[in-house]
């Protein structure tokens, strides 16, 4: 589950182990990104401290809590519809308190509280730590309201409760924000500046993990490549470090290193990549280590140099196209996904075709797809018009999503008759006498469950698939990664 837009994943609420004596009850619901996810993991952790328990019951909560998406416009308006339903709900329950998280909590801000009447609390993403005196001003009426973004918090010292875990794979989240000022996207606004996490808190983060019996661990950024820690401080300041800090700082590749050494039983991914960060270093570590996956999620919205260059991607067709021939030199067993955003202002159905042709050319593994969605404050809302018909995005959208699928089928096919490694997460969704689980290229693999159990790595001989799913027969524990 390496993208950050799970549809089936979307609005699921958490719940954690209850603490007793624990009075209060939260229902928290999470939109959008994996960090979105993640992030409410650590609300929920700062809200058990304040004498609340989760619940999955929203009809019972005392504080419902909503981690909001604003990368499209539809994204707002399912978060918009959510409102309603808990106002619906807060008519009978008076008591209970609504407080908007995320995105849409930094992009609309004190207008929430003029506009949503219901809404008693509007926190962003770097606020979440000031939730419990937020609360307070909320008991005695006023307004709360904190939607500072700051240039250090990374949430490092908290130590996130799992919330609906697996108890196999988790989410380390290692960058916060966005430098990039990709002229169509608001994250940079939402979500700040980009910093990076102390890497010994990252490190002991996934010792944790490990002692509790998980055995994957995803390293989360908005662009992982970009990670770079010197003591402290903006990505951007770096040109003013010492020395000292210079000669001691760790890039991305030095981090996922230190991380597959350090834990070689623990498998690896990370997410999410930016073509323009990544370097031939971090790819030569990735084939250093078997326990890091042979995956990489790199986003590319467009084949067309032109239209990569309206929206601020620094790369062009060719120089991708040189990243994707490094990769699989370097890793020929590598699997490739993709971002694609459609209908971008003054596509033309010459850049278009460039897009697919890009595809062909790639063969991504997964993907996914986007009609453009004009989102305010973004580059691209002030100085383009949004001038592609909606019929016109839809219909290159659907051309785009056919021949991901064309190769999706493609790809997962190459698998039939080879041995692969899997790690066991769960039941299959058909079948609970069957298990699921991932090879090291992210595809998902079923297989009859004998005395296999979850967290088990086992080498599966892969006799059948569909589009999205390989179907094969366990032929014993994987010797590399099973402790
Ligand atoms: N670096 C981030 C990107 C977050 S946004 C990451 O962690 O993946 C995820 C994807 O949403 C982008 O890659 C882009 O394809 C899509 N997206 C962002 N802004 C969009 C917009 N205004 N309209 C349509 N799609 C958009
Ligand atoms: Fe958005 Fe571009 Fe950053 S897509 S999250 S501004 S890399």
């Amino acid at each position: 589950m390496e993208k950050i837009i799970e549809e089936n994943k979307q609005g699921t609420s958490l719940v954690l182990e209850q603490k007793e004596g624990n009075a209060k009850k939260l229902f928290i619901e999470s939109y959008g990104c994996q960090m979105n996810f993640s992030d409410s993991e650590i609300v929920a952790s700062i809200l058990v401290n304040q004498g609340y328990n989760t619940t999955q019951n929203l009809e019972e909560a005392d504080l419902v809590l909503v981690n909001t998406c604003s990368i499209r416009d539809k994204a707002e308006q399912t978060i918009r519809k959510r409102l309603e339903k808990y106002n619906a709900v807060k008519k009978i329950n008076p008591n209970m308190k609504v407080g908007v998280l995320g995105c849409m909590a930094e992009r609309l801000k004190d207008k929430f509280l003029e506009e949503e009447k219901i809404v008693d609390m509007v926190v962003g993403p770097d606020a979440y730590k000031d939730i419990p005196n937020l609360l307070k001003d909320v008991e005695d009426g006023r307004d709360a309201i904190n939607v500072i973004l700051s240039k250090e918090e990374t949430y490092g010292d908290i130590a996130p409760v799992r919330l609906n875990s697996n108890g196999v794979t988790a989410f380390v989240s290692i960058t916060r924000g966005c430098d990039n000022m990709c002229t169509f996207c608001v994250v940079p606004f939402t979500r700040g500046r980009e910093r990076s996490r102390e890497p010994q808190s990252i490190l002991d983060e996934i010792q944790d993990l490990w002692n509790r019996g998980f055995k994957e661990v995803t390293l989360l950024g908005q662009n992982v490549d970009s990670y770079l820690w010197y003591g402290g401080g903006l990505k951007k300041d770096f040109v003013k470090a010492t020395d000292m800090q210079k000669a001691t700082a760790v890039d991305f590749a030095q981090l996922l290193n230190l991380s597959a050494t350090q834990f070689p039983k623990m498998r690896f991914r990370f997410s999410t990549s930016n073509p323009q960060d990544m370097h031939v270093e971090v790819i030569e570590v990735m084939a250093k280590h078997h326990n890091i996956c042979n995956y990489i999620h790199l986003p590319v919205q467009s084949g067309s140099t032109r239209i990569l260059k309206e929206m601020n991607r620094q790369h062009t067709r060719e120089e991708y196209m040189t990243l994707i021939d490094n990769i699989k030199r370097i890793i020929p067993d590598i699997s490739l996904s993709q971002d694609m955003i459609t209908g971008f202002p003054t596509e033309t159905e010459e850049d278009h075709l460039d897009t697919l042709s890009l595809m062909e050319y790639v063969k991504y593994d997964f993907g996914f797809m986007f009609a453009y969605s004009e989102r305010p404050g973004t580059m691209a809302a002030r100085k383009m018009e949004d001038d592609v018909p909606d019929d016109v995005k839809k219909r290159r959208l659907t051309e785009i999503v056919d021949l991901q699928q064309v190769h999706a089928l493609e790809k997962t096919k190459r698998f039939i008759g080879q041995t692969v490694e899997v790690l066991v997460e769960k039941d299959s969704k058909r079948s609970s006498e069957h298990w699921s689980g991932r090879n090291s290229q992210n595809t998902v693999v079923v297989f009859a469950k004998e005395n296999y159990k979850p967290g088990d790595f086992v080498n599966v001989k892969i006799t059948d698939c569909t589009a999205a799913t390989l179907i094969g027969e366990a032929v014993g524990y994987s010797e590399i990664m099973q402790s």
